[in-house]
């Protein structure tokens, strides 16, 4: 992916990467933290060596220690054969701590170790063993966050924060959504054999409205199989029920305001809601272009900007370069 956001991060990640530094990337799920992971790590010095990833979350905690640092035959029950850790195998490389917030407290103070001291010893083991690494970390926690309420580390918190990068959430960053879905309807089409996959107005409206909770995954996934149920031109009854509904408010209907009433949102609220999808839907249908945008919604051009910064919608701004992303803010 070449997205502004994305390529913004990737910049600040190769800008830092001879330096050796360690990286903290933060972003919902789905937002592209392993691909950028890799990128950053393809761009380092160390791209000869290897990228070893840990999935911190899904190891469970009492094999996270051997699976990180090895040990060594008949250190335990079961140690049957000596085994080497994931920071030794990415020695000369770059280790990926995925999740790393869910990492357990004792696990962390270990690492933190292992870190400053660059050398770990293997469980069991008597000697400590050099290792030479550029740790890359990643998390779909505010980090921030958890270390005000104790659950992670201050110290390991600081030790991670070399470079900072955080990935912003696909709905702040509706200026990468065209290129994101060429991209991802020129894979899905090539990959289904197909000649054509484009989408009718209608559909594109609709994913301009999508909230995206599972981010760049989700478009992905979405995008395929609208491609595969479609014959060449996706509509919208191509999208998932979630993404259609999204798309198309029925504005008019007595159902729609009696189930506004009945959510107990105030009136405020709820037009607050219409407003701000009728904006994305117009954005959607003119591709993003403000003036034709705001004759579709019959506003002035400066009342549809205003209404967009309230919003707080990232849109692209009609005849100047793309509006700045949010990472590394
Ligand atoms: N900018 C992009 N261009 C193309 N594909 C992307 C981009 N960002 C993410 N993707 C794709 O979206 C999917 C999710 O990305 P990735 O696995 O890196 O997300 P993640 O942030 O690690 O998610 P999780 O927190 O769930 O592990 C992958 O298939 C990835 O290839
Ligand atoms: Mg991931």
């Amino acid at each position: 992916g070449s997205s502004p956001a994305f390529v913004q991060a990737l910049e600040a990640g190769r800008r830092g990467a001879p330096t050796d530094l360690t990286v903290l990337i933060e972003g919902e799920s789905g937002t592209g933290k392993e691909l950028l992971a890799q990128a950053i790590h393809r761009a380092s010095a160390r791209k000869g060596g290897p990228l070893v990833a840990v999935n911190c979350a899904a190891i469970p905690e009492g094999l996270l220690e051997s699976e990180l640092f090895g040990h060594e035959r008949g250190a335990f029950t079961g140690a049957v054969r000596t085994r080497v850790g994931r920071f030794e195998l990415a020695r000369g490389g770059t280790l990926f701590l995925d999740e790393i917030g869910d990492m357990p407290l004792g696990m962390q103070a270990k690492i933190l170790r292992a870190i400053e001291e660059r050398r770990i010893e293997r469980i069991g083991g008597n000697r400590p063993i050099d290792v030479d690494v550029r740790i890359i970390a990643a998390t779909n926690q505010t980090l921030g966050r958890l270390v005000e309420e104790g659950r992670f580390r201050a110290d390991l918190f600081y030790r991670l924060h070399g470079i900072q990068l955080r990935l912003p959430p696909l709905r702040e960053r509706l200026d990468d959504l065209p290129e994101l879905i060429n991209t991802f309807l020129d894979r899905a089409r090539r990959k289904l054999s197909r000649t054509t996959a484009t989408l009718s107005d209608e559909a594109l409206q609709c994913l301009w409205v999508h909230k995206w909770p599972g981010n760049v995954r989700e478009l992905k996934h979405v995008l395929e199989g609208a491609v595969l149920l479609s014959d060449g031109i996706i509509r919208p009854e191509h999208l998932p029920p979630a993404v259609q509904t999204a798309g198309v408010t029925k504005l008019s209907t007595a159902s729609a305001s009696a189930s506004a009433i009945a959510s107990g949102r105030s009136l405020d609220e709820t037009l607050d809601d219409v407003e701000r999808q009728m904006i994305l839907a117009a954005l959607g249908r003119t591709g993003g272009v403000q003036v034709r945008a705001a004759r579709l919604l019959g506003i002035t051009e400066q009342s549809l900007w205003y209404r967009i910064k309230k919003h707080g919608i990232q849109a692209r701004v009609m005849d100047s370069a793309p509006t700045a992303s949010s990472v590394g803010k």
